[in-house]
């Protein structure tokens, strides 16, 4: 019996982990449950799965669900401490880091620090500070394991090679709803428009940085500490169908590649069963009724994001959490129609120009980057606005 720990257990990739457990009730216990505000849902799976401990960010939402469990033995904590203290839960084996954006780089860490194996979805934690994270897991003597669809293709791409043969790892990407589109047509976007993936259903946050190309830029940051691997040797593709999940090329020019039908519950399992697999069933990857897959190289003239991802990797030190954190800022502003899509990449852009170069030592020093980048883009986005 394997004991889980579910950082935003409310989201998208929070649901599809428990809908993994709920098939497996004798190799998987949930001990502990986190969410941001979503008291109501976070009940839900408090009733079904009863873990020891859960926590909500907003006190307010921790303050209603006590009363409403009351009697109920669950601790429910709150904060970002309230967080961290379940991420070290001292009887877990393994912590699905799965809270969308930096929020949770402090959780994550906690989870890192108490010795815990973790399984991230959660990359921006990994732009923000992915050597720091690297390092604490070494000095702790455990492992972080991927569960976005790419780096899990590329980690199982890896498997059984010697890592000195790897020429390059290839991202694909399905390059979202606008790929087609003239800029002039890609310039009048709504979000309805921008929230409709072409193949995958995910949260709202990675659904517009998949449609701006900045979820492949943020992507690129994380296979270069998930992997260690130079940023020259992390390459994009393009690939409509989201079948190939990510590809490693071998100097003997092998190239090894993990596919699938598009569905996160595969690399969730994985990382979940690792090195074991458990049948989901999922319907057959049918390659003759497929026909044809397609590829093009990214544009990154028409899609900046993920070319501010590459420079921002080359420059290094807060430069990264600095992107990360604008990015945050003018994806929030679009969701919430206060300025245009391609005011996005404009602010990241902005944001990043006005920052003054510094070294990064330590969590706190990504933690005060993010700070600065999310109160220099918040004055950026009043401009737009206007
Ligand atoms: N969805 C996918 O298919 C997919 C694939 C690959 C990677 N990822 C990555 O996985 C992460 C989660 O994505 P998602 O699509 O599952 O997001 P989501 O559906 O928006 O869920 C986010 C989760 O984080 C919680 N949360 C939000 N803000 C928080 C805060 N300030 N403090 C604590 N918890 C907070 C949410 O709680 P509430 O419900 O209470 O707001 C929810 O449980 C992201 O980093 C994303 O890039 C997702």
């Amino acid at each position: 019996m394997k004991n889980i720990v579910i950082l935003g257990s409310t989201g998208s990739i929070g649901a599809s982990t428990l809908d993994i457990v709920s098939r497996f009730p004798d190799q998987f216990s949930i001990v502990g449950l986190t969410a941001g505000q979503n008291d109501v849902k976070l009940e839900e799976q408090i009733r079904t799965f009863k873990p020891q401990v859960v926590a909500l960010s907003s006190q307010t939402a921790a303050d209603a669900l006590r009363v409403r469990l009351n009697g109920h033995p669950v601790e429910v904590l709150d904060g970002e401490e309230g967080l961290c203290a379940v991420a070290r839960h001292t009887e877990c084996d393994l912590v699905i880091s799965a809270i969308v954006g930096g929020a949770g780089l402090t959780p994550t860490m906690a989870a890192i620090r108490a010795g815990h194996k973790v399984a991230l979805a959660n990359k921006e934690p990994m732009v923000m500070a992915g050597h720091l994270m690297q390092e604490e897991a070494h000095k702790q003597g455990t492992r972080i394991f991927p569960i976005d669809s790419e780096h899990s293709a590329v980690f199982q791409s890896l498997e059984g090679h010697r890592r000195e043969d790897v020429r390059r790892i290839v991202l694909t990407a399905s390059g979202g709803p606008f790929w087609d589109w003239p800029l002039d047509k890609i310039k009048n976007v709504t979000i309805e428009q921008a929230l409709k993936h072409p193949n995958w259903e995910m949260g709202a946050k990675i659904t517009i940085d998949s449609a701006t190309l900045m979820n492949k830029g943020l992507e690129v940051i994380e296979a270069r500490w998930l992997f260690d691997i130079p940023p020259a040797q992390i390459n994009i593709v393009i690939h409509r169908e989201s079948i190939i999940h990510s590809l490693v090329e071998y100097r003997d020019g092998s190239v090894m590649a993990q596919l699938g039908l598009p569905d996160m519950r595969t690399p969730i399992s994985y990382a979940l069963n690792y090195p074991n697999r458990v049948p989901l069933d999922p319907p057959l990857l049918d390659l003759g009724t497929i026909g044809q897959l397609n590829f093009a190289p990214p544009d990154f003239e028409k899609f900046p994001c993920a070319q501010l991802a590459y420079d921002a990797l080359a420059e290094g030190g807060g430069l990264p959490a600095t992107l990360n954190a604008a990015n945050e800022v003018a994806v929030q502003a679009f969701l919430e129609k206060t300025i245009s899509f391609l005011d996005i990449p404009k602010i990241i852009e902005e944001t990043m120009t006005a920052y003054t170069p510094r070294e990064l030592r330590s969590v706190e020093d990504a933690l005060e980057a993010d700070r600065w980048a999310r109160e220099k883009a918040s004055m950026l986005r009043n401009v737009a606005v206007k």
